[in-house]
C-alpha cells in the first residue's frame, strides 16, 4: 500500500452527490476489470464492449494497460513493485472515472491477487461497483495468438520477467464472471459482459 506522503491536506467535498451526476447523465459509473493472460483477449473485449455500450447511449471509457503506459505510467517497467503501482494507480483512476459516472473498460494483465484485490477495496470503500472478469485463455492458445509477438521474445530470453513464462499469473478466485475466450465468440464474451451489468442494474439510469 503506499504510504501517504503529505500533510495537512483536506478533502473538499462538492455540491453534486454522485446520485445527483448519475442522474444527469442518465447512467451509472462502474469499474469493468479485465484480468488475463497477455494475447488472452482482454484489450480485444474491451473494444467490443465499449463499442457495444455507445450503441446502447452509454458512455464508456477504456483503460488499457499498454496507453497507460505510455503516459501516466510511463515511469514504471515491469519489476514486481512497479506492476503493483501501476494497478495501484489505474485502480485509483478507474474509480474516478466510476464516480464521474462513467463505465470504466480495464484491461491489464495485473497478474497478482493482491494487487486485484487492492482495487476491490478501493472500489468498495468508495462505494463504486467493481466488476472483475477473468478473460481466461490457456497459455498454450495465449502464446499460439501471439497478436504482439511478445511471447516469441519471451522465450527467446528478451523478455524478461514476462507472465506466464517467468513471471506468475495468479488467477482471480471470485471473479463476477469467466469469460473462456477460447471458447467463446467475441460476440458471446461482449453479451455475457453485458448481462451482467444489466444483472446489476448498471444498464438503467
Ligand atoms: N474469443 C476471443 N476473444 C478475444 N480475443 C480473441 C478471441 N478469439 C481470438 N482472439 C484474438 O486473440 C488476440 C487477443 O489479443 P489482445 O491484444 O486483445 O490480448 P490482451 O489480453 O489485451 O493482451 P495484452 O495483455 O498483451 O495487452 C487478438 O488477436 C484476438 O483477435
Ligand atoms: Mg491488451
Amino acid at each position: 500500500m503506499a504510504e501517504q506522503k503529505a500533510t495537512n491536506i483536506t478533502w473538499h467535498e462538492g455540491e453534486i452527490s454522485r446520485d445527483q451526476r448519475q442522474a444527469a447523465l442518465g447512467q451509472k459509473g462502474v469499474t469493468i476489470w479485465t484480468t488475463g493472460l497477455s494475447g488472452s483477449g482482454k484489450s480485444t473485449v474491451a473494444v467490443a464492449l465499449e463499442r457495444a455500450l455507445l450503441e446502447r447511449g452509454k458512455h464508456a471509457y477504456r483503460l488499457d494497460g499498454d496507453n497507460i503506459r505510455h503516459g501516466l505510467n510511463k515511469n514504471l517497467g515491469f519489476s514486481a513493485e512497479d506492476r503493483t503501482e501501476n494497478i495501484r494507480r489505474i485502480g485509483e483512476v478507474s474509480k474516478l472515472f466510476a464516480d464521474a459516472g462513467i463505465i470504466a473498460i480495464n484491461s491489464f494483465i495485473s497478474p497478482y491477487r493482491a494487487d486485484r484485490d487492492l482495487v476491490r477495496q478501493q472500489h468498495d470503500e468508495a462505494k463504486l461497483p467493481f466488476l472483475e472478469v477473468y478473460v481466461e485463455c490457456p497459455l498454450e492458445e495465449a502464446e499460439k495468438r501471439d497478436p504482439k509477438g511478445l511471447y516469441k521474445k519471451a522465450r527467446a530470453g528478451e523478455i524478461k520477467g514476462f507472465t506466464g513464462i517467468d513471471d506468475p499469473y495468479e488467477e482471480p478466485e471470485n471473479a463476477e464472471l469467466v469469460l473462456r475466450s477460447d471458447q467463446l465468440s467475441l460476440e458471446e464474451e461482449v453479451q455475457k459482459i453485458l448481462d451482467l451489468l444489466e444483472s446489476r442494474g448498471l444498464l438503467n439510469g
